[in-house]
């Protein structure tokens, strides 16, 4: 029971698409309108307000944060065992790719996976951030840098912390992170994805 109401709880909190809050709170055009027309911080950058993007970032990846480490720390409490676990990092996951309060159009998960990871485990959230972060700064993609963490993200999991049911909920993010950057990966193959720091057009 107590474990229906935790997953409910995370899927509502993932719900908030700080992109679209943040952006009315900055008085910025709707991410969803512009550019890659994703609600999410890398597309908010492109309105060329680095304040709001690093807002939507720091707002979708500690919700991810919150639900899960609420789950981790408090849930042992009310019986959340660590399948319960994982099935509260994979609700705020899917609350942030399919809103409810957005009318199901929500971003690829990227800030808030890291907030998940960060609340399994830091030290496997540190990596995969760690893994971003060198992708990104080499080949100036966001999306490449993500699609290279997803991949990543699990292996980690595996090695440091083997084989549990918050594996396979790591597993099922990073497969639905690969199938949110579907059109990442079409425009990475065909040389036109934008890179990191470039202005949409029709945004402010
Ligand atoms: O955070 C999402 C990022 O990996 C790609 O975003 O806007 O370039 O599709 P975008």
């Amino acid at each position: 029971m107590y474990t229906i109401l935790f997953t409910i709880a995370a899927y509502l909190i993932g719900s908030i698409s700080f992109a679209v809050v943040t952006s009315r709170a900055f008085g910025l055009s709707d991410p969803r309108t512009y550019g890659s027309k994703n609600p999410g911080a890398t597309n908010v950058l492109r309105s060329g307000s680095k304040k709001a993007a690093i807002a939507t970032l720091a707002g979708d990846c500690v919700k991810g944060w919150l639900a899960v480490w609420l789950a981790v720390h408090f849930g042992g409490r009310f019986g959340l065992d660590d399948g319960g676990v994982a099935l509260v990092a994979i609700a705020v996951f899917l609350g942030h790719l399919w809103p409810v309060f957005f009318r199901f159009v929500g971003g690829k998960g990227v800030a808030t996976a890291l907030g998940v990871l960060l609340g399994l485990n830091v030290w496997l959230g540190l990596a995969v951030l760690a893994t971003w972060l060198v992708v990104a700064y080499a080949f100036r993609y966001s999306s490449l840098a993500a699609l290279v963490a997803a991949v990543m993200a699990p292996l980690y999991y595996g090695i440091g912390l083997g084989v549990d049911e918050k594996l396979f909920a790591v597993i099922f993010m990073s497969v639905l992170l690969l199938y949110r950057h579907a059109s990442n990966i079409t425009k990475l193959l065909a040389g036109k994805e934008s890179r990191i720091g470039s202005k949409a057009a029709g945004a402010k």
